[in-house]
């Protein structure tokens, strides 16, 4: 099934009936294009970018290597606005420039990165005008072809609304991975934590979009994910590992739990 094009992969169906697999390759702390290479060596067709992290450009050209043997709709690329870019006349600019350096023709989802706006070029709070403003803009990218999903991260959850986990290994894996009633997990089931855990949220409706710079990482992350589904007692017992703690919680947002 990795390796298949997008929209042959399993995954979440999008209300234009495109597919998110459920399986992406996470890009927020990669440098260059040598690890979005190993991802779609390794059976990836589904990368998750945002203009936020700088590395558009980079990851780009392994874009454009990729798309040089294959077709376009063989893959499935995000990219987010800014909160800088909230201003609705700002919108299609940040979307064609992530295009731009993303070298992909288009987006095929394009998300509001976190529902809080800035002044330009600051971290300042923004406030002349709503989301609701920012939306019908990225509305507009869709009737124009630049993106043919658009979405939200970090909001709060709406019903009927499908949901991407992001840091789905917990950002720092020694935060995680490690943890000895997880490794206990892993062992019975015959996988490593890090496929437990992504096996984990899709089993239960929620794609995932790990990251990683070890090319044996990006192999087993993906390794099989496909062709098996949590036991019920596995399931059980990863249920039961929450532990009130958030992992990623930025200065300027504020959570609702
Ligand atoms: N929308 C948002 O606001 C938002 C926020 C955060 C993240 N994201 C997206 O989610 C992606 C993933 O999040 P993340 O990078 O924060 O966290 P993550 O995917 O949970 O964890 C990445 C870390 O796990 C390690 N790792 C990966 N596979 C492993 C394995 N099989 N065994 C052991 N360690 C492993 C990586 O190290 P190695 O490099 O050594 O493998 C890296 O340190 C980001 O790249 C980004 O695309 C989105």
């Amino acid at each position: 099934m990795a390796g298949k094009p997008a929209q042959q992969q399993p995954g979440l169906h999008m209300p234009s009936d495109d597919v998110f697999p459920w399986i992406g390759f996470g890009t927020s702390g990669i440098p260059n294009a040598d690890s979005v290479r190993h991802a779609f060596a390794a059976g990836y067709r589904n990368v998750d970018d945002a203009a936020a992290y700088g590395n558009e450009a980079a990851n780009g050209v392994a874009i454009a290597d990729f798309l040089r043997d294959h077709q376009r709709s063989e893959i499935f690329v995000t990219s987010k606005l800014w909160q800088d870019k909230h201003r609705p006349e700002s919108v299609r600019t940040a979307c064609a420039q992530s295009i731009k350096d993303l070298q992909c023709q288009y987006l095929d989802l394009y998300l509001i990165h976190w529902p809080e706006a800035f002044k330009p070029g600051t971290r300042e709070p923004e406030t002349d005008f709503s989301l609701l403003d920012t939306w019908r803009a990225m509305e507009a990218l869709v009737g124009d072809g630049l993106a043919l999903n658009i979405g939200v991260s970090n909001f709060s959850l709406g019903q009927g609304v499908h949901v991407v986990a992001y840091s789905p290994l917990g950002h720092d894996p020694k935060a995680i991975l490690g943890d000895p009633e997880l490794v206990s997990i892993a062992k019975s089931a015959g996988k490593t934590p890090a496929q437990v855990c992504l096996r984990w949220n899709i089993d239960r409706g929620v794609a995932v979009i790990p990251e990683s710079g070890s090319a044996e990482h990006i192999k087993e992350n993906i390794e099989g994910i496909y062709n098996w589904t949590l036991p019920a007692a596995v399931k059980e017992r990863m249920d039961a590992l929450n532990r009130d703690q958030r992992l990623i919680d930025p200065t300027w947002h504020e959570w609702e739990d």
